[in-house]
Parts: C-alpha cells; structure tokens; sequence
C-alpha cells in the first residue's frame, strides 16, 4: 500500500465500496416519497450490509436532515459495526468556525452518534477561507468528534490548501469525494486521481453510474423523470455503443449488470464507489461489483468506449 498514506486514514483505503444516502428523504432530484418511501431504503441498507458493505455516505442537506435521521434509526436495528461519513454544507451565512461545529454537533445528533468516521466540506465554495474551515476541522478532530476530515468537489489547487492546512495542524486529508463515472472522468484527464494518489488521499466517487444513466434503462426514447430529463438530453443519444461494450463485458463474467460492470470499473481506477440505492433491489444489483475484477483489457476497452462517448 502506498507509504503516504497515513495511519489515521488507512481503513478509509481499505473500503472497495460504500452506500450513498441522498435518496434517504430527497424528493426534488429523486422523487422521494413517490416511488419509494423509509421502508424501501431501510431495506437498502440492510441488504447492503448483508452483502458486506459497511460504509455510508450522508450530508446534513440530504432530505433536509432526514438521510441522517434516517441513517441513524437504521443503525441503531443493527448489531453491525457501519463506518459513517457526513458532510457540512458551507452556506453563505455560515461566517465562523463555531458554524462548523455547530453544524456537525447537529449532525451527530440526528445520526445519533458521539463521533462520525468521516466529515467531509460538501462544496468548496464559502465565504470563510479554505484554512479556517480545515482550522475547524481540525479541531473537530481533536475534540474526537470526527474521526477524520475530508472535502468533496475539490479541485487540485483548493485540495493542496486544504491538505496543508490541516497539516500545519499535523491532521491528515482523508478524502477527496469528486463525481466520476464512465460518463464522467474529469478527475482522471485533469489530473486529480493522480495527484490525490500520490498524496495518500482516497478518492470517493459519488454519482458511479451516472445517476442512473449506465444502468441502460434510461434512453432517448425513455429519459429519466425530472431534472436529470434535461441534464442528460444530450449525453443519451451518445452512449448505445459503451451500454453494448459493457453488456458484452458482463456476459463474460458470468452475466453481470451494465450496473455492476460500471461500479467494478471505478473500483477497477482505484476509486471507492457510493452507489445510491433506493430499494433493496437496487442495492443488491449494486453489491453484486464485489468478488470479481474486470480485466486489465476490458478497462482500457471501456475506457476507450467511454472517450467516443464523451467526444
Ligand atoms: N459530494 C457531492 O457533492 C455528491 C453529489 C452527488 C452524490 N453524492 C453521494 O454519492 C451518492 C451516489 O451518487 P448519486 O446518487 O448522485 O448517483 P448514482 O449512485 O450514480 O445513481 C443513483 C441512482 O441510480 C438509480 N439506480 C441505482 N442503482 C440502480 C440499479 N441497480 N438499477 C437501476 N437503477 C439504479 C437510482 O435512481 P432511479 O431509480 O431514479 O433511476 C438511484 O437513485 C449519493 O447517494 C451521495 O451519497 C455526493
């Protein structure tokens, strides 16, 4: 394992895969309470940890607090042990240090928990400079109410600041969470998968099957229902031939999913996916990327498929 790593957040590199929460309550992007309510995402999680998988991903924002309330009252009808990532939102008003941990004394309240493994900035943009939001962190982490500190939506300029804020308070950046897909692999032509790699930095990859867009089930003839409608018009038209590769790749793993063939290519670039799930079907389709591996060719083959798509 890569020696920059440091001590306090290996066992975040030792995560292939991971449960993403904003469905948990969200109903302007997912239309929750529409087709799925509690019960479908009580029973994602915890086909989810059947399966094995131990981490989740929320945020103070998701549903308004309720992923987090939700999270909690699941983890307390479980004996397993579930690693905990959330997220503080930087709004505007949010002017001090004390916001911060104001902020997340809320979320460990609504999880219901003394202490989360992973706080994580959701979104660089904040009236409050890049080191005295880490200063805040650090603290957070000192005062053990955070395991460890990562950011989200970071690009490499703002992560090197964070990174060297918090090491100035000898407190290491965890996490770097950034969208990445088949249909999305800014991070890997910009340079920062590379330089988080180098830094010890895990790379959480939120949205791993395009919000849906790599399961094949959406097309132009049937597009997803709101926003997501519109913000894929243009990209749907695009992807029959990669959707074909990668049904190929699965029938030769024994039948596995477009589904699963996209969250095993992320892992695959050494990335840790947080699929979303809204139902127990979702949930189990997605754990089914674990316990076997594309090939070195596959991927350079979907890599390629992806590149025509994205032209
Ligand atoms: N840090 C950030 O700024 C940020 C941003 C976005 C997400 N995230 C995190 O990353 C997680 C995942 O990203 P995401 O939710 O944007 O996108 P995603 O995981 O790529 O897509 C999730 C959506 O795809 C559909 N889906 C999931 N599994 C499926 C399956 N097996 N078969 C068919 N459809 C399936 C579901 O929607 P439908 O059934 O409606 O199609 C589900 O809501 C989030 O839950 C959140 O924790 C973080």
């Amino acid at each position: 394992m890569n020696d920059t790593i440091s001590n306090e957040t290996r066992f975040l590199h030792a995560i292939e895969f991971g449960l993403g929460a904003w469905q948990w309550g969200d109903r302007l992007i997912w239309q929750y309470g529409q087709n799925y309510g509690d019960e479908e995402c009580r029973a994602a999680f915890e086909v989810s940890l059947e399966a094995g998988i131990r981490f989740v991903d929320t945020a103070e924002v998701y549903g308004n607090g309720r992923s987090e309330r939700l999270l909690g009252q699941f983890l307390r009808e479980t004996e397993q042990p579930v690693l905990v990532a959330t997220k503080y939102f930087p709004f505007p008003w949010r002017l001090t240090k004390k916001a911060l941990k104001r902020a997340l004394k809320g979320s460990l309240e609504r999880i219901g928990v003394e202490t989360v493994d992973l706080y994580q900035i959701h979104q660089p943009f904040s009236l409050l400079p890049i080191d005295s939001l880490m200063e805040a962190m650090a603290e957070a982490v000192q005062e053990g109410l955070t395991r460890t500190v990562g950011v989200s939506n970071y690009n490499q300029n703002q992560m090197l600041r964070a990174y060297s804020a918090l090491a100035r308070k000898d407190v290491p950046l965890a996490s770097n969470q950034v969208s990445y897909s088949l249909l999305n692999r800014a991070i890997e032509k910009e340079g920062l998968l590379a330089r988080c790699n180098e830094l010890g930095v895990r790379v959480i990859a939120y949205s791993p099957i395009e919000k849906g867009m790599l399961t094949g089930k959406y097309s132009v003839e049937t597009p997803p229902p709101g926003i997501r409608g519109q913000r894929y018009s243009s990209l749907l038209p695009k992807i029959g031939p990669l959707l074909k590769l990668m049904t190929e790749i699965g029938q030769e793993h024994g039948g596995k999913s477009k589904t699963q063939v996209a969250l095993n290519w992320s892992i695959c670039k050494g990335t840790l996916p947080i699929p979303g799930a809204k139902n127990a079907r979702q949930a189990e389709e997605n754990a089914g990327a674990l316990g076997w591996k594309l090939t070195e060719e596959e991927v350079e083959k979907l890599d390629e498929a992806s590149d025509a798509a994205l032209q």
